[in-house]
Order: C-alpha cells, then sequence, then structure tokens
C-alpha cells in the first residue's frame, strides 16, 4: 500500500493527456488475501487495505476523467468462504457506507450491482441510502458489485422479461440486444471497454460477463492492496494501445 503523492498523482494525470480512455473500465480487485498471506496478516486485513487502493484508485479515475468504473466486490460465489472472512468483508462494507460524507464530498455517484436481497437488511439500507445521497454527483460513477454474478444477471434479465411476455406486454420478437441490456444492473451505462485484473489471474471469473463482449482485458502482476495510481496508468497506456475493431476490420 504505497500512498502516492499529489504532486506524483498530477503528474501521472498529465501521462494521460491526449491518452483514449475507457468511458467504462472494471476492475477485479484480486490478490488481497495474498497479501495478505505475505505479511503473516489476516484475510481481512488485506481486503482492508484493498478497500483502501478501491478509494485510491477511484478518485485518480474521477480526475482522469473516467465516467464509469465497476469494482468487482464481492461474488455470488464469495459467500462459499469461511464465515469469518465473509463477515470481515460485509463489516468492512458496513464501515465504509456508515461514512456517506466521505463520498458525497468527493462528488462520486454510487451504485450497487447485485443482488443484493441477500445482504443484511442493515447493509440493504446503507446501499439504498448510499446510492440515494450520492445521486447528484457528477465527478465519476462509481458501481460496486455486491453479491454479484454475472450468470445471475442475466438470468435475472431474462427472468424480467419472461414475466413480461406472459403478462402480454411483450411479444418474443421484441426481445433483442438493446431490450436485454436495459434489464441488466447496467441498464442506461456504457458497455465495459476494458478489464483490469491484477495479482496475476487471468481469467473472467463471472464479472460483467455480457457487458464485456467487446472488452480489452490487461491483467498484470501486482497484488491489488499494492496496485497504485502509476499501475493503472499502465493499464490505460495499454488499453489506449489496443485497435478495437468489434468484430469489423
Ligand atoms: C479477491 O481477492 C477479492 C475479494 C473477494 C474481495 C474484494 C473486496 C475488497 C477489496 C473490499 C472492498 C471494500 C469496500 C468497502 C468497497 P482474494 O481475497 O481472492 O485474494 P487471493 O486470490 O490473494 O486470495
Amino acid at each position: 500500500m504505497a500512498n502516492l503523492s499529489e504532486e506524483e498523482c498530477r503528474a501521472l494525470l498529465r501521462q494521460l493527456d491526449g491518452v483514449v480512455l475507457p468511458r467504462h473500465a472494471g476492475i477485479i480487485m484480486d490478490g488481497n488475501g495474498r497479501w495478505a498471506q505475505q505479511r503473516m496478516l489476516p484475510r481481512k486485513a488485506g481486503h482492508r487495505a484493498g478497500a483502501e487502493t478501491l478509494g485510491s484508485i477511484a478518485r485518480f479515475a474521477r480526475d482522469a476523467g473516467i465516467e464509469y468504473i465497476t469494482f468487482y466486490t464481492f461474488s455470488t460465489e464469495n459467500w462459499k468462504r469461511p464465515q469469518s472472512e465473509v463477515q470481515g468483508l460485509m463489516d468492512l462494507l458496513h464501515n465504509y457506507l456508515s461514512q456517506s460524507n466521505k463520498y458525497i464530498g468527493e462528488n462520486i455517484r454510487i451504485r450497487f450491482l447485485g443482488a443484493l436481497s441477500a445482504l443484511s437488511p442493515e447493509l440493504q439500507e446503507e446501499c439504498r441510502r448510499t446510492e440515494e445521497e450520492s445521486r447528484g454527483n457528477t465527478g465519476l460513477n462509481m458501481n460496486l458489485a455486491l453479491n454479484y454474478g454475472g450468470q445471475d444477471e442475466i438470468v435475472h434479465a431474462a427472468r424480467s422479461l419472461a414475466r413480461d411476455v406472459q403478462s402480454g406486454a411483450l411479444a418474443p420478437e421484441d426481445i433483442d440486444v438493446s431490450l436485454f441490456s436495459s434489464r441488466l444492473y447496467t441498464a442506461g451505462m456504457p458497455e465495459c471497454d476494458v478489464i483490469i485484473r491484477p495479482s496475476g489471474e487471468m481469467r473472467l471469473s463471472n464479472f460483467l460477463l455480457w457487458q464485456a463482449a467487446y472488452a480489452e482485458f490487461v491483467f498484470m502482476d501486482t497484488l491489488w492492496p499494492d496496485f497504485t495510481e502509476r499501475d493503472f496508468v499502465r493499464a490505460l497506456k495499454e488499453y489506449a494501445r489496443r485497435s478495437r475493431r468489434f468484430g469489423g476490420r
């Protein structure tokens, strides 16, 4: 966890002048457990450090002019982890969301993507309040994918369309890519342009399956708690070097 100075961040932002930025970046915050293990700390210490990285990268993304950033915070599969780790993550979220003045002052709009009804009533209420209180913020749209799974999201959208077909409000032929997209948690948001995954793992892990149809992938070795604005700039420059053809030539 190396905190860069404001001056270092300003210099990094200058490096992005003229660089084509993603409208929507997705980040898989991987490597917290290994980071903690290397320091003989409990895994939750890794997640805590990872939450700090999330804050610094979100602020940097805002200052760089990125419109949307989605952080993979807790997956539909993460419930399989030991109860103590799950609880540690939920406590962390609770602490984060209870400091609401922080993100309001930072001009970041926060939204949650996922099946929130599985969370505790307190956490659900905090998520709702956070979305509500940050609604007017315009600096950055930050999504926290929470109890999120790409497959689950697609099933959820399919069910909502099936209900409309069943009630007669919709004909099966009316269903197209655009209508389907409008039933996803990311309705109204741009597709994901780049997925950044630190920690050396090279897989999507059920993250933004639909939205990443034409995303570029940037895999890096740094563990998420060690990930700095400098790594983020490296990833953004790597993205800018890619030639995106979206199936055309
Ligand atoms: C994967 O690393 C990371 C997670 C399952 C959780 C990510 C969550 C955070 C960083 C906390 C975010 C908190 C707030 C308040 C928004 P891993 O634990 O699987 O790492 P490993 O692969 O090294 O074991």
